[in-house]
C-alpha cells in the first residue's frame, strides 16, 4: 500500500496536460469514484490496524495533493485559454486616426508651390521685429498711422522700437539687406495687427509676400506672374484686373481683383454684384526701398506683391467667419480632410 501511494505521488507530481480533454481524463483516472485514489481508500479496510494511522495520513495527503495538482493544472490552462480569447491574432492593428492639415497650411503650401514653379525660393523672417524692417526701410513716413499704437502691437517703444510685424513685407527688407540681385523670394508668415476681433478681422493672420529684384524687371513681368498665379489657384477661366492703389513701398502700386470665382464674373451677393473680388496688393518696388536696403536703384528694378492667406482660403473654401481658423474646432478642421 505504501509503495502504491509513493508511486502515485511521483506520477501525479510529473503530470502535464495539453488541453482540457487530457486534464479530464487524468481527473477521472485518479480522482473519480472508481479512480485510483478512491480505490486505495476502499482497500484501506484491509490495512492491518497497527498501520492504519500511518497509511491513513499518507492517503489523505495523497488525495489533497492530487486534487490540488489537478486544480492547478486547470487554472493554468484556463488562464491560457482566456489569453487566447482576448488576443485575436487575425485582427488588423489598432487604427491610428490621422489628423488633417489646417486649411491655412493647405493654402499656404499651394501658394508656395505655384511660386516655386516660377523659380521663387522660400524666405522667412522673425515675427518680433524692429521699426526699421517693418516700416523704416519700407518707406513709411515717420508719422504714418501704421506706426500708431492703435494699429500695431509694440513690445518696446523708443529708443529701439520692438514690435510684432504687421506685414510680411518686413522679410523683403531683411533679404535685400543681406543679398544682392537677382532676388526671387516667397515669404509666408504670421502677422499681427491691433484690431478688434470679429468675424472679418483678427489680431493675427497670415500673409505671403513675393519679391523679385533684378535688371530690367518690369510691370509686365509682374502682370504675367499675377495672371499665372490667379489661374493656377482659382482655375484657368479666371480673369484678373489691376486697380491703381498706394503702398509706401511700391511705386506704382496696384490692387488685384480676380473675376468672382462663385458666379464666374456675372455678379452675385458674394462679389456685391461687381463680378470681381480683391485678392492682393502689388507694385514696383519703390527705389527708396531698394536704396534703404543697399541695392542700387539705377541698376536694378523689382516688383513685389502681398496677400492674406485667410482671404485666399475664404475664396477657395467659403469660410465665413475668420475666427474659425484659430478656434481649433475639430469639426471644422475635419471638413478639410478631402482637400489633402
Ligand atoms: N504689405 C501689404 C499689406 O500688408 C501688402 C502688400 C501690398 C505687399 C503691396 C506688397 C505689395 O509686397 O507690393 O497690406
Amino acid at each position: 500500500m505504501l509503495e502504491k501511494i509513493e508511486k502515485l505521488t511521483a506520477e501525479i507530481e510529473s503530470l502535464q496536460v495539453a488541453n482540457a480533454e487530457e486534464l479530464e481524463v487524468l481527473r477521472i483516472k485518479y480522482l473519480s469514484k472508481k479512480g485510483e485514489i478512491p480505490l486505495l481508500f476502499n482497500d484501506f479496510r484491509n490495512v492491518p490496524n497497527e498501520q492504519k494511522k500511518e497509511i491513513g495520513q499518507k492517503l489523505n495527503v495523497l488525495k489533497t495533493f492530487a486534487t490540488d495538482k489537478i486544480n492547478a493544472l486547470r487554472e493554468a490552462f484556463d488562464e491560457k485559454k482566456n489569453d487566447d480569447d482576448t488576443i485575436d491574432l487575425t485582427r488588423s492593428a489598432a487604427p491610428t486616426p490621422l489628423g488633417t492639415r489646417h486649411p491655412i497650411s493647405l493654402v499656404r503650401e499651394e501658394i508656395i508651390n505655384i511660386f516655386s514653379r516660377l523659380g521663387f525660393t522660400l524666405a522667412e523672417g522673425p515675427e518680433v521685429e524692429d521699426d526699421w524692417h517693418v516700416f523704416g526701410a519700407m518707406n513709411f513716413a515717420d508719422d504714418h498711422p501704421a506706426r500708431d499704437m492703435q494699429d500695431t502691437f509694440f513690445i518696446q517703444r523708443n529708443p529701439a522700437d520692438v514690435l510684432l510685424r504687421t506685414h510680411t513685407s518686413s522679410v523683403q527688407s531683411r533679404v535685400m539687406e543681406n543679398s544682392q540681385p537677382p532676388i526671387r523670394i516667397i515669404c509666408p508668415g504670421r502677422v499681427y495687427r491691433n484690431e478688434a476681433i470679429s468675424y472679418r478681422a483678427h489680431c493675427f493672420f497670415h500673409q505671403v509676400e513675393a519679391l523679385y529684384v533684378d535688371k530690367n524687371v518690369s510691370f509686365t513681368d509682374l502682370k504675367q506672374v499675377l495672371l499665372y498665379f490667379a489661374r493656377e489657384m482659382f482655375g484657368p477661366e479666371t480673369q484678373i484686373r489691376l486697380r491703381p492703389s498706394y503702398f509706401p513701398f511700391t511705386e506704382p502700386s496696384a490692387e488685384m481683383d480676380i473675376s468672382c470665382n462663385l458666379c464666374g464674373g456675372k455678379g452675385c451677393a458674394f462679389c456685391k454684384n461687381t463680378g470681381w473680388v480683391e485678392i492682393l496688393g502689388c507694385g514696383m518696388v519703390d527705389p527708396n526701398v531698394l536704396e534703404a536696403c543697399g541695392i542700387d536703384s539705377k541698376q536694378y528694378t523689382g516688383y513685389a506683391l502681398g496677400m492674406g492667406i485667410e482671404r485666399i482660403t475664404n475664396l477657395k473654401y467659403r469660410v465665413k467667419d475668420l475666427r474659425m481658423f484659430s478656434e481649433n474646432d475639430v469639426r471644422f478642421l475635419e471638413e478639410f480632410e478631402s482637400a489633402h
